[in-house]
């Protein structure tokens, strides 16, 4: 913990602000974990159910219900609502005061924090509500003119192409939407983006992992490819972050975005934006800040009053990552998918749109669909006669089941849905 922090959370707690909760709950964790992995390595580790029960235990959830649905929003774990709903009601004291003048200046801790995770400065960080005003700050801020080229997919996030599809109408900037085929084959994936690539591409913007497929897309190569030819690289990490071990020396990105309130497990409404120094002068933030700010990373958090309550309990929830261990995260949920998908995967009409087979292509997330099955239907089945949620994905034309389990989800919960699967499929 830096000294600053330190400073910051010692004078928060005898401002009364932080209960005992919150430690305390991390060091349950710690000790679960510590006890279990002295004797083993990670892989073993993520089928210890002993210790695992202690970590579903730090989430206070909705245990009727069987959620694999942890991509769209994850639930906090307690000690981080704790941390965050005492800093609601202390604001609420005298906001002007207790939130601006003793909260907010713990953003800077964050900016530490996020950028020790991240591998970067933290003058590279600006902290946002989510992925959408992270990337959204680079796709407006950038100074782009008519027949400019932007080279991006058919498997980016909506909302990031209706962007682009907006600045396109706007200014003559013109999109290229490579599709692609999934399971996305990466050598094919860096073919196709070399071929698009003329003299006036400028950008590249590509999610590293697909919120369709939970795919993990080879960023570090298509950046290489990219600087090679003068092209910047706008990665949109939405799902990657706290998702599975990387850095951004990996990645190699000019630009990064995404949302904490994912794989973070920070309260909803927490996101950070990455730029590379050099390029933050030339990027315009999306809503107004001083020319002072010009070269600040700051100039991208300029937007008017907000809770500090969010953005401050994004140390709790990192502090719970920690404790937890990015790679043993990452291990658990592999191995939690494996279970349901080596009980369905030999029935002959169904099809993985998710790369299961090479190890290191998806973790979290995977989707798949079964022929002669409507993905709607089996949807409405499993909740009504199982309580099992989770979301079909529309991929070009065709919906798509995608099942992201989560920390907190439990091996019977698992088996649960791969035997209700099963058996919908031999019915
Ligand atoms: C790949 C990707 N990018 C961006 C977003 C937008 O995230 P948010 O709604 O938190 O801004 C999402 C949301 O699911 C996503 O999956």
């Amino acid at each position: 913990m830096s000294t600053r922090r330190k400073f910051i959370r010692n004078s928060i707690t005898s401002l009364g602000v932080f209960g005992l909760l919150g430690p305390d709950a991390i060091a349950q964790v710690g000790n679960a974990i510590q006890s279990s992995v002295s004797q083993k390595n990670e892989v073993t580790f993520a089928e210890d159910e002993f210790t695992w029960s202690k970590i579903q235990q730090s989430f206070n959830i909705d245990r009727s219900i069987i959620n694999l649905n942890n991509g769209g929003l994850s639930p906090s774990p307690s000690m981080v609502m704790e941390s965050f709903k005492k800093d609601l009601d202390y604001s609420n004291e005298l906001p002007a005061l207790k939130m601006w003048k003793h909260l907010e200046p713990k953003i800077e801790d964050v900016r530490e924090e996020l950028a020790a995770e991240f591998g970067c400065d933290s003058e590279e960080i600006a902290i946002t509500r989510n992925a959408s005003e992270a990337l959204e700050n680079i796709q407006f801020g950038l100074d782009l003119k008519a027949a400019d080229e932007i080279i991006t997919t058919d498997n980016d996030y909506p909302r990031m192409l209706t962007t682009w599809d907006q600045i396109s109408r706007r200014s003559g900037v013109i999109i290229h939407k490579i599709k692609l085929n999934l399971p996305v084959n990466d050598d094919e994936l860096l073919n196709t983006i070399e071929k698009k690539i003329t003299p006036r591409t400028k950008v590249i913007h590509v999610s590293h992992v697909l919120f369709s497929t939970g795919q993990i897309l080879p960023i570090g190569k298509i950046s290489k490819l990219a600087h090679n030819k003068g092209i910047e690289v706008i990665c949109d990490g939405a799902h990657s972050f706290s998702h599975f071990p990387f850095k951004h020396s990996d990645l190699g990105c000019d630009y990064f975005g995404t949302s904490l309130h994912k794989w973070t497990y920070a309260p909803v409404g927490t996101g950070f934006l990455y730029v590379r120094k050099d390029k933050i002068k030339k990027l315009w933030p999306l809503m107004a800040a001083p020319k002072k700010l010009d070269d600040n990373i700051r100039k991208f958090e300029e937007i008017g009053t907000h809770p500090a309550a969010n953005h401050n309990a994004i140390l709790d929830a990192l502090e719970f990552n920690r404790t937890l261990g990015i790679n043993r995260k990452a291990e658990r949920l592999r191995y939690l998918n494996k279970l349901w998908i080596d009980r369905i995967k030999n029935y002959e009409n169904v099809h993985f749109i998710t790369d299961v087979i090479n190890q290191g292509k998806s973790c979290g997330i995977i989707s798949f669909r079964i022929d002669g099955i409507d993905p709607g239907r089996l949807k409405k089945y499993l909740f009504d006669e199982h309580k099992i949620y989770f979301i079909n994905v529309k991929i070009g034309n065709k919906q798509t089941m995608r099942i992201t389990p989560n920390v907190y989800t439990t091996k019977e919960e698992i088996i649960k849905f791969a035997d209700a699967i099963a058996t919908y499929i031999k019915k």
